[in-house]
């Protein structure tokens, strides 16, 4: 298979745990007998250095053009850098808004999966974790509240600030669809998570997820109040699947789940549209505190490069077997700085990319 891939390495770390997953894909192009061609852009403030925009139209195009986006990560030191003092539409992480938005990228999927290897660095006890859980969070990235008109108003000599949270049938459907497809993919549940109590947004939001449900009679699909799954991930998260959910539930519950699997250097993610393209990016920043000194994790940059064979081309084998690495290695004690423990060796970016690519096989 030939693979069309524009690469955005951006800021900070960003150029250095995206060689390392492009080094893992070649690995698997070799053992499987795909092509990777790679085309880089500029995002972030690499591109506000070159051209003054942290996007530019051609790059925006250049992406279009791809079958999937691989992105390191955006941004300079939060309050001292040259990108900072200025207009937030010329901010590095205006670049991210811009091609999400120009992609029209409204499902955001985050798995928060725990490697046994790691469970020392998860907040919850051990009878908790259990046999430990694999999740995916399936969150809508471009409609409810975030996106709803507001206004700020003074009413009878009072302050009043408005959000509106609003969801169409289109936009509920579509994401529903993402999360099945999904669940077909994995162990076959989904719960969808709402406030039917309270919402009328919600109230549709359940009537369309239960629509898309019958198209998929293999998947279990059972509701959740979000304030109940809230206290579900932390009291049993191993009896999550595929969680699905609008925009800002999505965002407070994906973090809490990222936080019980104990390291944002792990955490991938994926953003896709109607199509099979997709964006792919570790959940972390650009981590300019140890940006160029060979420790940063590239692992969720290489697990995001997985998701990207699996969702966007289709190819689960390999994507198997990049996480397969990625399992072994841990397995063989292999830890960059942030999950160092007692009795491991450590290693840096770039021989943890060497020792992933080492241990595809098919
Ligand atoms: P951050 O995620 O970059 O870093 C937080 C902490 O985690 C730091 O101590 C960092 O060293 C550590 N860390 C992050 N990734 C790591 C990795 N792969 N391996 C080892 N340690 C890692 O968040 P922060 O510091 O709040 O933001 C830094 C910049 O990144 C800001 O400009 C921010 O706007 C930007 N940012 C960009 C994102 C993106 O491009 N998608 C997402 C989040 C933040
Ligand atoms: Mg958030």
């Amino acid at each position: 298979m030939d693979c069309k891939i524009v690469t955005i390495p951006g800021d900070g770390i960003g150029p250095e745990i995206v060689r390392e997953a492009c080094k893992v894909l070649d690995r698997v192009g070799e053992v499987y007998g795909h092509k990777f061609n790679y085309t880089e852009i500029l995002m972030g403030g690499c591109s506000i250095d070159a051209y003054g925009v942290p996007l530019t139209e051609e790059a925006l195009n250049t992406a279009k053009q791809s079958d999937a986006v691989l992105l390191g990560a955006v941004g300079g030191n939060v309050g001292n850098s040259r990108w900072y003092d200025v207009a937030p539409n010329l901010r590095p992480e205006a670049g991210l808004l811009a091609i999400r938005k120009g992609l029209n990228l409204f499902a955001n999927i985050r798995p928060a999966y725990l490697y046994k290897e790691l469970a020392e660095a998860c907040p919850l006890k051990k009878e908790i974790i259990g046999d430990g859980f694999d999740m995916v969070i399936m969150r809508e990235l471009t409609g409810g509240l975030y996106f709803g008109e507001r206004h700020t108003e003074e009413v009878d000599g009072c302050l009043q600030a408005t959000d509106t949270l609003t969801y169409n049938e289109k936009e509920i459907r579509r994401i529903a669809v993402k999360a099945f497809d999904i669940a077909m993919k994995r162990r076959k549940s989904v719960i969808s998570v709402d406030k039917a109590n309270v919402l009328d947004s919600s109230r549709l939001w359940r009537k369309v997820v239960e629509e898309v449900a019958k198209d998929y009679p293999e998947v279990t699909l059972s509701h959740m109040l979000v304030d109940n799954c809230a206290m579900q991930l932390v009291m049993n998260p191993g009896q999550f699947d595929v969680i699905l959910t609008e925009n800002m539930f999505g965002d407070i519950l994906s973090d809490e789940a990222s936080m019980i699997t104990g390291s944002i250097g792990m955490l991938s993610s994926a953003s896709l549209n109607e199509t099979k393209f997709g964006l792919y990016e570790p959940s972390h920043g650009s981590a300019p505190d140890i940006a160029g000194k060979d420790i940063a994790n590239p692992i969720a940059t290489i697990l995001s490069a997985a998701m990207m064979l699996r969702y966007s081309f289709d190819l689960d084998e390999e994507a198997d077997a990049i996480e397969k690495a990625v399992q072994k290695v841990l397995t063989d004690g292999y830890r960059t700085a942030d999950i160092m423990a007692d009795g491991c060796k450590k290693v840096g970016t770039t021989e943890m990319g060497d020792l992933v690519a080492e241990n595809i096989e098919k």
